[in-house]
């Protein structure tokens, strides 16, 4: 019997903590942040910066305020070594937008996971753009890091991206607005759209329109300084899901999440689970620094399978984990397509969470681009690999919490990376 009755909020928003940390670190004058995430995730931002000269404390443990004192873009300054990314994707690949049109080489990094992951998507746009890029590890592949970025003049662009990646879309943005230079990409789908709301926050003009092949978003940039920010981050609903995801597979109970982002190009999950059997109540939607927050109330229901397609994914890419841990114990198969991304991220998401299912007893397939998964009420049993994947940990960590499953997780500290105090919570509420 689990019963998860209670009412938390969630750390702050991971990518729109990293944003405001860029922002802040470019604008000129005093910027005050609130509710920023304190995972390492976000401290490998404010080290990479401060390793450019910039003064960008790492965020407050309880989410209390940061002052970052700005003096403009071009005080950033070449660094003296490599600058360490970590784990963390969107530091190596906006900061690469950003770095795109300073005028000195800077060297980023990151721990074995990032150096395995492919970044040519980022530096083929912003090579057109005039940037250049050297790859300068042992085998010098200029698709991984480490890799070397000399930053200059820079010239505009029309980028047409193959895939709908925030993190593509925010560095050729972010060459533009840092460069002063017009640009425009188009994605298939339209990603996260936190970059162009900051954007728009500091009075730049971003426009989005449909065009052929998707939608297109163009920076006309200003040339003004940026000024500095005053916000409040919203709770992470990347983070939130593994708790509604608790309170969906709980027996009785009502848990309330406060103050988590329904930004709609981060809703997905939402409209997943609730189409899976989640009984979940939106309220209170307000906007908060530029970007959509409500409250949850999440309630236990019966879950049945559904199928994910290609246009399902964007808007939920990074909560594919916890949704394939919620059709292990949905009724029937569930079918996820067009996901081919989970390739590339923190770990071969796909392989990682159908291994893992599998070594639970729960039947699942891997498909190219995605899996199936066959829904079951045995008790599961065994110990996951998270591939120091923070996410692969947190799904199972939410399965393991029913009480006939007995699930041992190999590395729980690697939730640090996006929310420190996740085994805290998961068992103050079961
Ligand atoms: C992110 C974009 C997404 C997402 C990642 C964070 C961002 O990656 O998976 O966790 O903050 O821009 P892609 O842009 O590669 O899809």
């Amino acid at each position: 019997m689990l019963r998860v009755t209670g009412d938390i909020t969630v750390p702050g928003d991971k990518s729109i903590t990293h944003r405001a940390l860029m922002f802040a670190a470019a604008a000129e004058g005093r910027s005050r942040l609130r509710g920023l995430l304190p995972g390492e995730d976000c401290r490998s931002t404010a080290a990479v910066l401060r390793g450019l000269g910039c003064d960008v404390p790492d965020p407050p443990p309880d989410g209390s305020e940061l002052v970052v004192r700005g003096r403009g873009l071009a005080s950033w300054t070449a660094p003296a070594g490599w600058l360490d990314c970590g784990n963390s994707g969107t530091t190596s690949r906006l900061m690469m937008g950003w770095l795109a049109s300073r005028p000195f080489a800077a060297t980023l990094t990151g721990d074995a996971s990032l150096r395995g992951r492919p970044m040519r998507r980022i530096t083929e746009p912003l090579e057109r753009m005039g940037a250049r890029f050297r790859g300068v590890g042992d085998d010098g592949d200029p698709n991984r890091l480490p890799i070397e970025v000399t930053g200059g003049p820079l010239r505009g662009l029309d980028y047409e991206s193959p895939k709908a990646s925030a993190q593509i879309k925010s560095a050729v943005l972010l060459a533009g607005l840092s460069g002063a230079v017009p640009v425009s990409v188009t994605e298939p789908i339209l990603s996260r759209d936190h970059t162009e709301r900051m954007l728009r926050a500091c009075g730049e003009r971003v426009e989005q329109e449909e065009a052929d092949g998707g939608v297109r978003i163009s920076l006309a940039p200003s040339g003004r300084a940026l000024p500095p920010l005053d916000l409040a981050v919203p709770g992470d609903p990347s983070s939130a899901a593994f708790f509604i995801a608790l309170a969906m597979l709980a027996d009785e109970g009502e848990l309330r999440i406060r103050g988590v982002g329904v930004n709609p190009t981060r809703a997905g999950f939402l409209r997943l689970a609730a189409m899976m059997g989640g009984i979940i109540d939106v309220s209170g939607q307000r906007e908060e620094g530029g970007e959509p927050v409500a409250d949850l109330v999440v309630r236990p229901g019966y879950l049945h399978a559904i199928q994910v397609r290609a246009e399902d994914v964007p808007a939920a890419i990074d909560e594919i984990p916890v949704l394939a841990v919620l059709a292990a114990r949905a009724e029937g198969e569930t079918r996820i397509t067009g996901a081919g991304e989970l390739r590339v991220k923190e770990t071969d998401r796909i392989a990682a969470l159908v291994g893992n299912l599998r070594a639970l007893g729960v039947e699942a397939e891997e498909l190219p681009d995605g899996m199936v998964v066959r829904g079951t009420d045995r008790p599961l049993s065994g110990r996951i690999a998270t591939h120091d994947d923070h996410r692969i940990a947190m799904a199972f960590g939410v399965l393991g919490a029913r009480p006939e499953n007995d699930i041992e997780i190999d590395r729980p500290e690697v939730v640090d990376v996006s929310f420190p105090g996740f085994w805290q919570m998961l068992a103050l509420l079961t």
